[in-house]
């Protein structure tokens, strides 16, 4: 398994299942709630008024008894449903959780978030999506979590990842391509990630900083972790990992100032399956596009559009050197193009990129 940045070396282990008991029951909820549960549920929410017990029994060709038993295991899952004689049953309150039946109703995707596993705590979702990929998940699988307690990050680094607050996801991508094309999947989920942020809090004025975090207010908002097992000419499958912060109230120690949340740039709280939703629509055509596009050459107008770091000075930070330079555009292969000190345009296809401070 390789990160997708070229220059990056093979980080990942498969840790072992993390031992709450949350975690053990975990993939037994996930279970429960990917069938019929679910399936009830995403009818409720869509419904605006009571759906009787008849109609729900049609539906899904079960009896009476099984969709009460259904609406009693949503009820221990947190699910207000209220049931009214002679009317059936009708949903008072989502729980705003990213589970499968909450982002259903947002999703306008052929395939992408169509499979989707959700975990209360685990330790990564890049680990838990990377083994249902060894296992042959189907692409557009979407692993979620509420937290996790191996939240990975780019270069090594570790990504907190509380509870309650912020969503944290992967999917599982099958594209046929040789590995060299791979990294420019990470600009492409940036700019979904861009377009659906900028569509669910149009106030926001989110900034993409190559090659793949999303700043607000120069503070990072959101970062993408992708990791893919390839060949030279073949990608066996690429893990795409998200860290959003939407509700996160304060960063402690060294991210303050440096990290920021929806609820802390726009004043209120958002919805998580909303956002995911919106992310995996803005992502599927992006990406059916690109399968069968040479390059990046149709997404680089919007990239520089809402680039951090466009004709701004930098340095970029390599495994084992530093890049200054002013950066000028983005090439169609998904490389920082810069205006080096020492003279002469050089491309860059991997690194960490950071504002000079003469700018
Ligand atoms: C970065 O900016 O360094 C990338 C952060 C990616 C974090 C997400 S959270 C969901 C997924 N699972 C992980 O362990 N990491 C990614």
């Amino acid at each position: 398994m390789q990160s997708c940045e070229p220059e990056a070396k093979f980080r990942f282990t498969i840790a072992p299942p993390t031992g709450t008991i949350a975690s053990l029951f975990a993939p037994l909820l996930s279970l429960f709630m990917s069938t019929l549960s679910t399936q009830i549920l995403s009818r409720l929410s869509l419904a605006d008024d009571f759906l009787s017990g008849e109609e729900l029994c049609a539906a899904f060709g079960v009896t009476r008894s099984a969709i009460w038993k259904h609406i009693r295991l949503l009820r221990r899952e947190g699910y207000q449903i209220d049931a009214v004689t002679g009317r059936g049953y009708r949903l008072a309150a989502l729980t705003g959780r990213a589970v499968a039946a909450e982002v259903e109703p947002f999703l306008a995707t052929r395939c992408f978030g169509r499979n989707l596993s959700y975990h209360e705590v685990t330790d990564s979702t890049n680990i838990q999506a990377k083994m249902l990929a060894l296992k042959g998940s189907a692409e557009g699988s979407v692993v979620v979590a509420d937290s996790q307690t191996g939240g990975r990050g780019r270069m090594g680094r570790r990504w907190l990842s509380v509870s309650g607050k912020n969503l944290y996801f992967t999917i599982i991508l099958r594209p046929g391509v040789p590995s060299l094309r791979v990294p420019q999947l990470t600009l492409l989920v940036a700019v979904a990630i861009h377009r659906a942020l900028a569509q669910f809090v149009p106030e926001l004025q989110p900034k993409i900083k190559w090659p793949n975090d999303i700043l607000v207010n120069e503070k990072k908002i959101c970062g993408v972790l992708c990791e893919m097992q390839s060949e030279p000419d073949f990608t066996h499958f690429v893990v795409v990992g998200l860290g959003i912060n939407v509700n996160q109230l304060a960063f402690p120690g060294e991210l303050e100032g440096r990290a920021t949340s929806l609820f802390l740039e726009s004043g209120r709280t958002h919805s998580k399956p909303e956002l995911l939703a919106g992310f995996l629509n803005q992502f599927e055509p992006l990406y059916d596009r690109w399968l069968g596009e040479e390059d990046l050459g149709f997404v680089l107008p919007y990239i520089e559009e809402h680039s951090l770091l466009q004709s701004r000075v930098v340095y970029v930070e390599q495994f084992n050197r530093t890049i200054n330079g002013t950066v000028t555009g983005i090439a169609k292969g998904g490389e920082l193009m810069l205006a080096s000190e020492e003279g002469g345009t050089v491309l860059i296809s991997s690194g960490e990129a950071h504002l000079s401070k003469s700018n």
